[in-house]
C-alpha cells in the first residue's frame, strides 16, 4: 500500500447546503454519506410540501452530480417508509429518491439495508389480528448506493484487510446498533459513515456530507484518515462538530481544520470554496480530478 503524502483536511461549512454545494469546484468529491432530512417535522425541518421536499432534494442531488468526479459514488440513508403527517398516507423516501437519482443521472449500484436489530418484542399494530389494515415494524433503513458514470475507481492506498472486504460484502444486510447518543436528534451510528468510507473511497478520497448534523460523518473519516466537507445549516450542531472533531491531533499524520460561515455575497463574487484535489503519493504518482 503506498502512503499519502497529503494531509487530510476537515472543512466545516456553517451554512443552507442548497447555497454552498453550487460553489464547491465541479468534479472534485470521491464519495458523499449522508442523511438527509425527511420533512418529519423534527426540529431542525422546515415543513414542506412533498413537492417542495422532493424539489429541495432534486437541487441537492442535481449539484452533487456537478461536483462529484466521474466515478464518485453516493451513500444516501434513508428510511423505507414514513408518514409525514398524523393522518397522512405512507410515503417511501427510499423509493422517491432512487427515482430522482435516476432522473438526475446517477447510475443504480445497490441497496444496503440497515438492520437495526431490535431485540425486543414489540409489535406493530395496526388492525390487531386482522388484515384489515395490518401494520409492520421497521427493523430497517436503507442506503442508497449510486455512482456518477463509472463504477471503477482509481485512488491511492486501499487500507481495506481482508477481514474489512468480507465482512463488508459478503451481503447487503448490514447490522448496526442505532446510535443511543442524543446530542443531535437523528444521528446515524459512526459505523454507518465507516463502512462506507471504507468500502467505497481511498485514503486520497475526499467525502462530502452536505447533512453534517453532529458531524458523524467527519468524525468517521477522521478515524479512517480521509479529508472531509461538511455542509450544516443549524449553528448548534456546528458547535457540536467542532468540539467533536475540531482540534483533534493524531500521533502518525498532520491534519488541516476550516471552519466558514458561509457568505453568499463573497462566494459569489468568485469561486470561495474552490477543493485543491491534486494528490501526490510518495511513488510520485499524481492523481488530478478525473
Ligand atoms: C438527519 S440529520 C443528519 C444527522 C447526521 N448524520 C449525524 O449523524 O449527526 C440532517 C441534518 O441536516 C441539516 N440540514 C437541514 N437542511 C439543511 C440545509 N438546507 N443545508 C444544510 N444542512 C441542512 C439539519 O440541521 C440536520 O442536522
Amino acid at each position: 500500500m503506498s502512503q499519502q503524502v497529503v494531509k487530510p483536511f476537515y472543512r466545516l461549512i456553517q451554512g443552507d447546503c442548497l447555497k454552498v454545494l453550487p460553489t464547491l469546484e465541479a468534479e472534485s468529491i470521491d464519495l458523499l454519506v449522508t442523511s438527509p432530512p425527511y420533512n418529519l417535522q423534527k426540529e431542525y425541518e422546515q415543513s414542506l410540501s412533498e413537492k417542495e421536499y422532493l424539489q429541495f432534494i432534486n437541487t441537492v442531488l442535481e449539484e452533487s452530480y456537478r461536483i462529484l468526479r466521474t466515478s464518485g459514488r453516493v451513500c444516501w440513508n434513508v428510511p423505507n417508509q414514513i408518514r409525514i403527517h398524523r393522518d397522512g398516507d405512507l410515503w417511501s423516501p427510499l423509493v422517491k429518491t432512487a427515482n430522482l437519482m435516476e432522473q438526475v443521472g446517477f447510475k443504480f449500484f445497490d441497496i444496503l439495508l440497515w438492520n437495526q436489530n431490535f431485540s425486543d418484542s414489540a409489535t406493530a399494530w395496526g388492525s390487531w389480528k386482522s388484515p384489515s389494515s395490518p401494520f409492520i415494524r421497521h427493523q430497517c433503513e436503507s442506503i442508497l448506493v449510486f455512482y456518477k458514470k463509472t463504477w471503477k475507481m482509481k485512488g491511492v492506498g486501499s487500507d481495506l484487510t481482508t477481514l474489512d472486504f468480507m465482512r463488508l460484502t459478503k451481503s447487503e444486510l448490514w447490522t448496526m446498533r442505532p446510535e443511543t447518543d442524543r446530542t443531535h436528534p437523528a444521528p446515524f451510528p459512526l459505523e454507518l459513515p465507516k463502512r462506507c468510507i471504507k468500502l467505497f473511497s481511498y485514503l486520497d478520497s475526499v467525502i462530502l456530507d452536505p447533512f453534517l448534523g453532529s458531524g458523524t460523518t467527519m468524525k468517521a473519516c477522521q478515524d479512517l484518515k480521509r479529508s472531509c466537507i461538511g455542509i450544516e445549516i443549524e449553528p448548534k450542531y456546528c458547535d457540536i462538530v467542532r468540539k467533536r472533531c475540531f482540534g483533534r491531533t493524531f500521533l502518525d499524520h498532520e491534519v488541516e481544520y476550516e471552519f466558514q460561515v458561509f457568505d453568499e455575497r463573497v462566494a459569489v463574487s468568485g469561486g470561495y470554496y474552490t477543493v485543491n484535489h491534486s494528490h501526490v503519493d510518495v511513488t510520485g504518482v499524481e492523481r488530478k480530478n478525473e
